[in-house]
């Protein structure tokens, strides 16, 4: 077991990913519309945002909209779409100066032009930030993101340009949307629901989990802050046994 292995459990999770779910719910307990709870979602995002730049969090992963969320009614599925353009539009030279590189994952393929244009420029723009990666999950699905990454090295392997017998781990890797993040240490979903809905199936094969009754409107320093604490009391194993405790003191 290494070092960091040993040391795993103290200190915060260097990426930290999101499932945002509740939204519909907090507005139904305030007999609000739906859209008003994703507003206010927005502004939860937002601050979880700052706090894991402040909290020194190196990336950020947040699953804002998934393939499956097409099934939503076209006015819900229309009002997300143009959070993410409010967003982006409203938030990118704020979030550029606070040195945050964003990144969206996902397929860009069924998303409007503008929308795709518009997510490109932001990559763009904050591709030499040194700060805070934040991955914004959006159009994605992990199953999808896999089948896009199986097609690539298929296509690879047809070319020539790999051999199937090389096909790895590591290969499969190279191809995801998060081919250049670290795996998840820590995944957290809100609203009491404790399933992981098709996210970083594959990313997060050894990521602690922690499940939080909080509304994701209502998602705050305290809440995020909690479940950190909760990572580091995680024995994290990655598949070997605990270690051994120290005997170099009953040595005689
Ligand atoms: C889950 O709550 C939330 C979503 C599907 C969308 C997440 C969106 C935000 C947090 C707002 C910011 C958005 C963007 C695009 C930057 P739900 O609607 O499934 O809630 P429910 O389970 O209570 O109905």
């Amino acid at each position: 077991m290494s070092s960091g292995q040993r040391d795993a459990g103290v200190s915060n999770p260097a990426h930290v990913a999101i499932i945002m779910d509740g939204n519909g719910r907090w507005a139904q307990m305030r007999g609000l519309p739906r859209q008003e709870g994703h507003r206010r979602g927005l502004e939860a995002l937002r601050r979880t945002v700052r706090n894991a730049s402040d909290l020194g969090i190196a990336v950020l992963t947040l699953y804002s909209f998934s393939t499956e969320n097409w099934r939503r009614p076209h006015a819900e599925v229309s009002f997300l779409m143009g959070l993410l353009k409010h967003f982006v539009e409203k938030d990118l030279a704020e979030l550029s100066a606070a040195n945050v590189q964003v990144r969206i994952i996902g397929s860009r393929l069924d998303l409007a032009p503008d929308l795709r244009r518009l997510v490109e420029h932001a990559e763009t723009r904050t591709r030499g930030n040194t700060g805070l990666i934040l991955a914004i999950a959006f159009n994605y699905g992990s199953r999808d993101e896999i089948v896009r990454a199986a097609r690539q090295l298929a296509a690879d392997a047809a070319a020539g340009r790999i051999d199937p017998a090389a096909i790895d781990d590591a290969a499969l890797t190279a191809r995801l949307d998060t081919h250049d993040l670290p795996d998840p240490e820590l995944v957290i979903r809100t609203s009491g629901e404790t399933r992981i809905s098709n996210f970083l199936l594959w990313q997060a094969a050894y990521a602690e989990f922690v499940f939080t009754p909080v509304m994701w409107p209502d998602f705050d320093r305290a809440a995020f802050e909690d479940a950190l604490a909760q990572y580091r009391q995680r024995e994290r194993r990655f598949g070997g046994v605990a270690a051994p405790p120290d005997r170099s003191v009953d040595v005689a």
